[in-house]
């Protein structure tokens, strides 16, 4: 936790579960609940349910759940923290400064700070050294490579020049400690000494969509024979590989519809530099599915256009379905012959680049066409193979009119007798419904096993623990007849101990508040779903109620039991065991007594 918990209770307690949703999801009132379409998955019956009393949310759709911090968390898809210096603002509540905050997220923060600082300063200095007398070796390379003085500007291209101490030196003259260039990944440090990782190297500053500097890519400018191509910052804790794009400040603001995704530094500047100001690059490593994510949140359509040699047509191959399942519809660019952008559009130009954004094609017909390399159609072995692949290939598709135009499409173009290729077409689609439909048969086994006596009893304690917290008359009534034991399971038995502490200490407790005190997730998860677990009760009223109740406590309390007697049989306690049964037997009278007193 960033702040205390008496601030987080205040800004909680401040904001309305009812009030904060209400002003994204439409909610009516149904019984105990507000009810609304639920914002985090598509639907057309309102599953989306907020609790006043309990000031929690659950969706019975897709089961998502939390507090008011939980529900912001998600809507505005930031981090714990930020919701509450949301929600505190939204109350008009000032927070304490940064200081009263957790140490480590402090430490984070100001390391996170630091680096930031000395790679703003770096690449001021790498910049300065491209521009300086000695820096003619790297400004005539990167001419020589095509590059224009706006465009070097506008990446901040730099050089690191021919010693071992220079940005070391700089940065020390601006007051920084060996400790902190030590963090900051620009330097090696050993016994020997501290210094400087990037020398006798063109200079690319790599930055966030905010266009802050958050680690460099450094290419030799000859070719070595010990010295990789390119040299790039360790991760740090600013610098995250897996997340970031190159070029993305830029691209984030292009009118495009859609993005170029490349492999290199080269072929993102030199995309821009031809107009295309919607070229990304991810940084030498393979794609991942953050970096998919992040380009959604800019674009709904990629083109690939990698290296058309093997690794890149392999790594297109890899990124397409990881593009498609972040919802991004995705085409393949031909660079053929040329080997990537930047080396077309210097042989070509940027007009018979656009022709080829023109002749993209889906991915589908991106991997027939990898298909049809890696076969030799003329050989009956090998093109018996290829339709399979083929009807393999065209069984993924969901959508049975364009599995029919691609079968028929495919049995001209490839010469495939068309009854045959959607016969075998269906064969392999009917093999991969009976593999969903397994994984469906178990799934639905694993449901009817949660459905099973043993879960029953479990509901039932869950909508005890849901009734205690909601209304404190129902606990004051009753607290002499439940204890913690009568729980099955560790969460439900912190559970009961925390509203129990509430109530002795203040008289009140709040589900939401409940919540807060388990840190882990998935516990939170856990706990909202027992708290809004509300059965029938509401609709009841006065004798009816009380019997219902008097009901809940003694299927409880007789399933405890139940338990102990388990117990006590395995370790042969007979003494304890009588007294078990003895209770068992008491249990009727006790429903009884609940039920005459009139407990609330
Ligand atoms: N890369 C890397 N380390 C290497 C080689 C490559 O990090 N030793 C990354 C770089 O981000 C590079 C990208 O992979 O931009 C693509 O590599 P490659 O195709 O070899 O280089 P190009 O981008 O074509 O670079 P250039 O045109 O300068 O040769
Ligand atoms: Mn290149």
């Amino acid at each position: 936790m960033y702040y205390d918990d008496d601030i987080i209770e205040q800004v909680r307690s401040s904001n309305d579960i009812v009030d904060v949703v209400s002003s994204y999801v439409q909610l009516k009132r149904r019984g105990a609940n507000q009810i609304g379409l639920c914002p985090f998955h598509n639907e057309k019956t309102p599953s989306f349910s907020v609790n006043r009393n309990m000031q929690i949310f659950k969706c019975f759709g897709c089961g998502v759940s939390g507090n008011v911090f939980g529900f912001v968390e998600r809507i505005e898809n930031i981090g714990f923290a930020e919701a509450v210096e949301f929600l505190a603002q939204r109350a008009g509540i000032t927070l304490p400064q940064k200081d009263n905050r957790d140490p480590e997220y402090n430490r984070k923060r100001s390391i996170k700070e630091s680096i930031a600082a000395i790679n703003k300063e770096a690449a001021t200095y790498y910049y300065m050294m491209l521009r300086r007398p000695g820096g003619e070796i790297a400004y005539n390379y990167l001419k020589n490579r095509g590059l224009s003085d706006d465009t070097m500007k506008n990446f901040g291209l730099g050089y690191a020049g021919n010693y071992s101490n220079g940005l070391y030196n700089y940065l020390k003259e601006k007051g920084h400690t060996d400790e902190e260039l030590a963090i900051s990944g620009l330097f090696s440090v050993s016994e020997k000494g501290i210094y400087d990782k990037f020398w006798n190297r063109v200079i690319f500053p790599i930055m966030d969509p905010k266009g802050r500097v958050i680690a460099f890519g450094g290419r030799i400018m000859s070719k070595a024979e010990n010295a990789p191509k390119y040299l790039n910052s360790p991760e740090t804790e600013l610098f995250n590989k897996s997340e970031n794009l190159y070029g993305l400040h830029i691209a984030k603001k292009t009118k495009e519809k859609f993005f170029l995704l490349c492999e290199g530094y080269m072929d993102v500047i030199a995309l821009h530099q031809a107009g295309f100001s919607n070229a990304v690059a991810s940084l030498g490593t393979s794609l991942t599915e953050r970096q998919a994510k992040k380009i959604k949140g800019y674009t709904d359509n990629v083109i690939i256009t990698y290296d058309s040699d093997d690794p890149g047509k392999k790594a297109a191959k890899r990124a397409i379905p990881i593009l498609k399942n972040v919802g991004l519809t995705v085409k393949v660019l031909n660079m053929v012959p040329y080997k990537d952008p930047d080396e077309l559009i210097n042989a070509l130009g940027a007009e018979e680049y656009r022709k080829r954004i023109e002749q993209a094609v889906n991915g589908f017909d991106f991997e027939v066409g990898l298909l049809e390399e890696a076969h030799n159609l003329e050989d009956p072995d090998s093109k018996t193979q290829f339709d399979h692949s083929i009807a393999e290939t065209i069984a993924l598709i969901d959508d049975p009119l364009a599995r029919d135009n691609h079968i028929n499409a495919a049995s001209k173009k490839y010469n495939i007798d068309a009854t045959e290729l959607k016969r075998l077409v269906n064969r392999i689609g009917a093999a991969l419904k009976v593999k969903e439909n397994n994984e469906k048969v178990q799934a639905d086994q694993k449901k009817n096993r949660e459905n099973n006596p043993e879960t029953a009893k479990r509901k039932t304690e869950y909508i005890l623990l849901n009734l205690l917290v909601q209304y404190k008359e129902i606990y004051f009534g009753v607290k002499d007849y439940l204890n913690e034991d009568d729980f099955s399971d560790e969460t439900e038995k912190k559970i009961f101990e925390y509203l129990e502490s509430d109530y002795k200490r203040t008289g009140v407790t709040v589900g939401a508040r409940i919540i807060e005190k388990f840190e882990n997730a998935e516990e939170q998860k856990k706990v909202a779903d027992i708290l809004m677990t509300s059965g029938d009760f509401e609709d009841t009223s006065g004798d009816e109620r009380r019997k219902a109740f008097a009901d809940y406590i003694t299927v409880v309390k007789r399933a405890a039991i139940e338990r102990k007697i388990g117990e006590a049989m395995s370790k042969g306690d007979g003494e304890k065991l009588k007294v078990l049964i003895a209770e068992e037997d008491s249990l009727e009278k006790l429903k009884k007594e609940l039920l005459s007193k009139k407990l609330f």
